[in-house]
């Protein structure tokens, strides 16, 4: 178990069970359709970026809650797996672990409902006692299936103390999010759609991703990353930027693909990379995760990732 003092990433964020039903083509209204398999593995976005920073190589601590169940069981000991502190998970008496009802076609298209259960009941007082307890922190991942009072409030306590905030914003909420929050976050990670919810500018490709960029930049955003899916990702500080294509690779599910990303970013951000390096590295581990089926359970490691960019750089010396 890792001890307070080797803890450098902490995850404050959402812990689900994912219920991944597989069919041809999801049911219209009122429709009844018969699936092909089903799967019920560990998920939630808090949990899975946790997930991908340990099997990167990251020394991390994840901050929720669970309900007292089964699924908080299995959902903690697939963290322990990965040498990920679990201290920071508290259990909720009062309401289930959250849930994630899932639908993958067969064209690899996801829709996921989250249930949020125990993560709705996260508090910014119970997340700042427990950060409180790590002194070598370098990094606070963040997503929003937990109130973004509690994000909000966890911001601000990191920029106090000079730690390093990454934000996935997702799912984005109704309200989008506060000028204050935005001027305090080191970086920011949409994937397509959810940069086009928060500024407003509709985003497929660099030109646009460039411009969306643009926004969250004035806002205060120091680094911006716009995920885009099959496309690859697009990255800058706002003096330099990079766009790097998604790897070529049979697409089977890309269920937490942007957790993957934004996993193995931080791990390499935290061990020194620079930015563009650890986008460039993330993109090869969430392109790998795309290949397999379930959310924690098709992530790459760091040596799996590691073999798949020798090979290409092998590749790339021969052609
Ligand atoms: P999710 O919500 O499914 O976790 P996301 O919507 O946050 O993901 P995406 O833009 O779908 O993020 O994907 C994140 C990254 O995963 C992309 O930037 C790319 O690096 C990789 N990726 C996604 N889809 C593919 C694909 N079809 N082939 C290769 N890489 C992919
Ligand atoms: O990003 C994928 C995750 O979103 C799933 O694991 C599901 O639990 C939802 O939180």
């Amino acid at each position: 178990m890792l001890e307070a003092e080797q803890v450098k990433i902490a995850v404050v964020g959402s812990l689900n069970m994912d219920y991944s039903v597989m069919l041809e083509k999801k049911p219209a209204a009122g429709e009844t359709v018969l699936a092909n398999n089903m799967m019920i593995t560990p998920g939630g976005k808090g949990a899975n970026q946790a997930y991908a920073a340990g099997r990167t190589g990251g020394s991390v601590q994840m901050i929720g809650r669970v309900g007292e169940d089964v699924n908080a069981k299995i959902i903690k000991d697939t963290l322990k797996e990965q040498c990920i502190s679990i201290e920071g998970i508290r259990t909720d008496k009062e309401n289930p672990t959250g849930m994630a009802i899932i639908t993958l076609d067969d064209q690899a298209q996801n829709s996921i409902i989250v249930c949020p259960g125990a993560n709705r009941c996260v508090t910014a007082s119970e997340t700042v006692e427990t950060l409180e307890r790590l002194p070598n922190l370098k990094i606070i991942m963040m997503q929003l299936e937990i109130p973004i009072s509690c994000v909000e409030q966890t911001i601000d306590y990191a920029n106090k103390h000079k730690i390093i905030t990454f934000l996935d914003p997702a799912p984005v909420p109704r309200e989008g999010l506060s000028d204050a929050t935005y001027k305090m976050l080191d970086y920011i990670s949409p994937n397509a759609i959810e940069a086009e919810m928060l500024s407003g500018i509709p985003v497929s490709d660099m030109d646009s991703a460039r411009k969306a960029a643009g926004f969250f930049l004035k806002k205060g955003v120091k680094n911006v990353i716009i995920k885009l899916g099959g496309e690859g990702v697009y990255a800058t500080d706002g003096l330099s930027e990079i766009m790097i294509p998604a790897i070529e690779i049979p697409v089977v599910d890309t269920t937490a693909a942007g957790d993957t990303f934004a996993g193995a970013f931080c791990t390499r951000l935290e061990k020194g990379d620079r930015f563009f390096d650890a986008v460039r590295y993330a993109n090869y581990a969430s392109g790998l995760s795309v290949a397999g089926k379930g959310a924690q359970k098709s992530m790459p490691s760091a040596e799996e990732i590691d073999q798949f960019m020798q090979h290409r750089a092998k590749g790339k010396e021969k052609a």
